[in-house]
């Protein structure tokens, strides 16, 4: 495994890891969203542990050590890690080879325990005090704290996993009300100096690397078309950082919605349609009751359906006109679907999707909107995805 690679195996069973215990204090430990976790972290450890007989993780002050490899990730995942090996008083920690899933599991519960300053080394798992050799390296590991190099740039948090985060802000939000607004806005700060970079937005798309995925890979993605056309239409500074929240966080309420219907491959039945189109107001109603939380966003969630002429879901009575922001998401949502294989049908090519998106100019979109959108991302490639 090159350097990059297991630098990446590494940042991603640190997140499964983080991610797991925090939600460990808010589910049981049989809930699905934490078997999934700990499953995840694991099948990381094993990845890496593939030919070594240990992963070791040594904290020199502020900077982590891992088989040698020094780890300078960033964002909110990477700092409550950090802080939890100070608070359970953790200089070195050490996974061998052979460790199984209940012994992870049973370490993820220790390590999220707050009745547990201290954990203990069992066979598998070692905790200790640092090397004197690693306690040497102090000094050199400092100079490369102070560097920024060609990995750290790639492996930034926010660009390596946003959708992974968005699943975890998703469930968080409708399942237990809790909201991460530092979450929310280091993966929107990201999003944004990418587009002032003047690339193609559809450069920067997540792939979508499994079906059960679609939903925070599509929010991903609805999030940065809409920024970049919100940034490219004169939105800046806290109202931009407000819409791409907003776009992010359009579909939380599928999180409610069945497997079964939002995978399945024929035509919904009128009972099942009812229930998928409920997603835009369980989404607004829950988030109404999120303190901090921009009133665009419940706004959003609630009109992304809703069409230019009035029609869509839900249905409103009177003369509803829908936010702008609502109209620039409703495109950035339709577009996105279109060009990546669904269940029911095969991803749509470039020209295929300008052309229906086209059909509903004035109908379901502001037409003023579609052509600055279409503008956009003219005589660029775009990439289809196949899953
Ligand atoms: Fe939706
Ligand atoms: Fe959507």
């Amino acid at each position: 495994m090159d350097l990059l690679a297991f630098r990446e195996n590494l940042y991603r069973f640190i997140l499964c890891l983080t991610s797991t215990t925090s939600n460990i204090v808010i589910y049981p430990s049989n809930h699905p969203f934490i078997k999934s976790g700990i499953g995840e972290a694991y099948a990381e450890l094993t990845e890496m542990l593939k030919g070594r007989r240990e992963i070791k993780f040594v904290l020199l002050r502020n900077l982590l050590v891992s088989c040698g490899v020094p780890l300078k990730f960033k964002g909110p995942s990477w700092r409550a890690f950090l802080d939890m090996l100070k608070k359970k008083k953790i200089d070195q920690m050490t996974f061998c080879a052979g460790l199984s899933l209940n012994q992870l599991e049973q370490f993820i519960i220790d390590f999220s325990s707050d009745r547990k300053d201290t954990l203990y080394s069992t066979a598998f798992i070692k905790f200790g005090n640092i090397d004197p050799e690693d306690e040497g390296k102090k000094e050199e590991f400092d100079d490369y704290g102070k560097s920024n190099d060609y990995f750290d740039s790639i492996l930034d948090l926010g660009m390596l996993e946003p959708n992974r985060m968005v699943k975890d802000l998703y469930q968080k939000i409708m399942v237990s009300g809790t909201f991460q607004g530092d979450v929310i806005s280091e993966i929107v700060t990201v999003f944004l100096e990418q587009i002032q970079t003047g690339g193609s937005p559809l450069t920067m798309l997540a792939s979508l690397k499994s079906v059960d995925e679609y939903t925070f890979t599509h929010a991903v993605n609805v999030g940065i078309l809409t920024m970049s056309l919100a940034e490219s239409l004169g939105f800046s500074g806290s109202h931009l950082k407000d819409i791409g929240t907003a776009a992010l966080l359009h579909d939380v309420g599928k999180i409610q919605i069945p497997e079964e219907i939002l995978q399945k491959k024929g035509a919904l039945d009128s009972g099942e349609r009812k229930i998928m189109e409920s997603h835009s107001i369980n989404g607004a109603r829950q988030l109404m009751k999120i303190k901090g939380l921009p009133r665009l966003a419940l706004i959003v969630a609630l009109e992304h359906h809703l069409k230019y002429d009035g029609g869509g879901y839900p249905h409103v009575k009177g003369k509803w006109q829908t936010n702008i922001v609502s109209q620039i998401v409703s495109i950035a949502d339709v577009f996105d679907a279109l060009r990546t294989k669904r269940p029911y049908r095969e991803a749509m090519s470039p020209d295929e999707v300008e052309r229906i998106l086209r059909l509903g100019s004035g109908v379901s979109f502001n037409p003023f909107l579609l052509e600055h959108f279409l503008e956009g991302i003219k005589n660029k490639d775009l990439q289809s995805e196949h899953v």
